[in-house]
């Protein structure tokens, strides 16, 4: 069948109607500015500006607690260097991100090792650029530190409720709240600097109750914790801070406000509280650009092949079981007029699991050559991405922009901006 006789056939059974731009879809990645981004796809265009408003929204909004960006969500070095201007701290998950940060300037001794289980040389190697907090969940972990970064401080990740997020994380990481006692005072024993408590709620938790809930368990360990002598420093709430995907999240604001009522159940408050966001100072910041390869109509239903997929960083569509509903727009100057159609959106290889959308809304007219506009995609795609079937990984094109400009990004190189090391 040809493409016009599909459209045709398209526009007279399955055809809804035109489709409006997502809300919340960020004014410095319209569409229009989109269009006159040239080059190659698929690439991930990005503004740091969108990056370090969150954070600036953040701090307002969870006025206690001392951010300390998840490195693994985005390390595009704009990203970072944007962070780090900001004065914001940092958590890895191994030596190779601090690595990444040292070499962009970044002090190791401001930097937090949350990582539970860590191969023995990156705790070596860490401890030796001068990072020296590390996440422990285990007997063998503590030993481990005491071993290969004597008189550290090491703080103990409590498994929590996570089941309204999105990607629960407390299944692998985490202990109770009498493992938690007993590993501090191994600590302790060991020679190592008992520091804290840490827990994460899931990522893309849509649910603030869960910050407040967990903080009170930790209020009763900390309680248990001075009786045997043990003051914590730090309580770090980890990430799992949502960001929009096309469905309403809770503001950040309601979540500060949980956050709050939590904190005020500790018996003291901690010398440092810490939070490491990922996803949500960074999902927002860029849109995925791709090309379509080739449309095809197969057991009754219309795809889309394009040069980005499961394995080139869209991996989040296939980890949840209702699918991943990144936001939509695309090249097709009929976009917004022209009738919608349900698609099928999969990606270049010779893989079906790389099929990343199942019931994609874009104009029925999709052709080869038109470009997709993925928003939403700054967190855990670049990251994830492979270049498996040969297929480049998209490259990373964040720029520094200026948010008062009307009209057309003024793109910067991004590591114009200036850069202070973190904390
Ligand atoms: C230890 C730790 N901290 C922070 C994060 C960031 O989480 P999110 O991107 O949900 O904010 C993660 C994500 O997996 C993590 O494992």
């Amino acid at each position: 069948m040809s493409t016009s006789a599909l459209q045709t056939s398209a526009s007279e059974t399955r055809n809804g109607p035109a489709l409006a731009l997502p809300t919340r879809w960020p004014s410095l990645l319209r569409p229009d500015v989109l269009a006159d981004a040239a080059g190659p796809t698929p690439f991930l265009l990005g503004s740091t500006e969108l990056v370090t408003s969150k954070l600036r929204r953040f701090r307002s909004a969870v006025r206690e607690v001392q951010p300390f960006y998840a490195v693994k969500c985005n390390p595009d070095a704009g990203v970072l260097t944007a962070l780090a201007a900001e004065g914001c701290g940092f958590e890895v998950a191994s030596l190779g991100e601090l690595e990444l940060l040292v070499g962009l300037g970044v002090d190791a001794r401001e930097v937090l090792y949350s990582n539970t289980v860590k191969p023995a040389s990156h705790i070596k190697g860490a401890a030796e650029l001068g990072l020296w907090r590390f996440a422990v969940d285990s007997a063998g972990e503590v030993a481990k530190v005491a071993r290969e970064a004597p008189g550290s401080a090491v703080y103990v990740r409590l498994a929590v409720e996570d089941d309204q997020s999105a990607f629960p994380l407390s299944r692998k990481f985490g202990v109770d709240g009498g493992k938690a006692v007993a590993l501090l005072l191994e600590a302790r024993d060991r020679g190592l600097r008992p520091y804290g408590l840490t827990f994460h709620v899931g990522s893309q938790s849509t649910a603030p109750s869960a910050w407040t809930t967990a903080l009170r368990r930790v209020a009763l360990i900390a309680a248990e914790l001075l009786d045997l002598g043990i003051h914590l420093d730090m309580v770090d709430i980890g990430g799992g801070f949502p960001a929009w995907y096309g469905t309403p999240v809770p503001e950040i604001e309601e979540i500060g406000a949980a956050i709050t009522r939590g904190l005020a159940s500790l018996p003291y408050t901690p010398e440092l509280l810490a939070a490491e966001p990922g996803r949500h100072l960074a999902a927002e910041s860029a849109v995925m650009v791709a090309s379509v390869l080739g449309r095809e109509r197969r057991g009754g239903q219309d795809w889309l092949h394009t040069d980005v997929g499961a394995y080139h960083g869209l991996i989040e569509t296939q980890q949840t079981p209702s699918g991943w509903p990144y936001p939509l727009w695309t090249s097709r100057s009929d976009h917004g007029t022209a009738p919608s159609l349900s698609y099928v959106v999969t990606g270049p290889t010779c893989d079906s699991a790389d099929t990343f959308l199942d019931r994609a809304l874009l104009p029925a007219t999709m052709a080869e050559g038109d470009r997709l506009y993925i928003a939403s995609a700054g967190a855990y795609t670049l990251s994830y991405a492979s270049s498996f079937n040969g297929f480049p990984p998209p490259q990373a094109r964040y720029t520094a922009t200026s948010i008062s400009t009307v009209g057309r990004v003024v793109p910067q190189p991004s590591h114009a901006v200036a850069l202070r090391s973190a904390g």
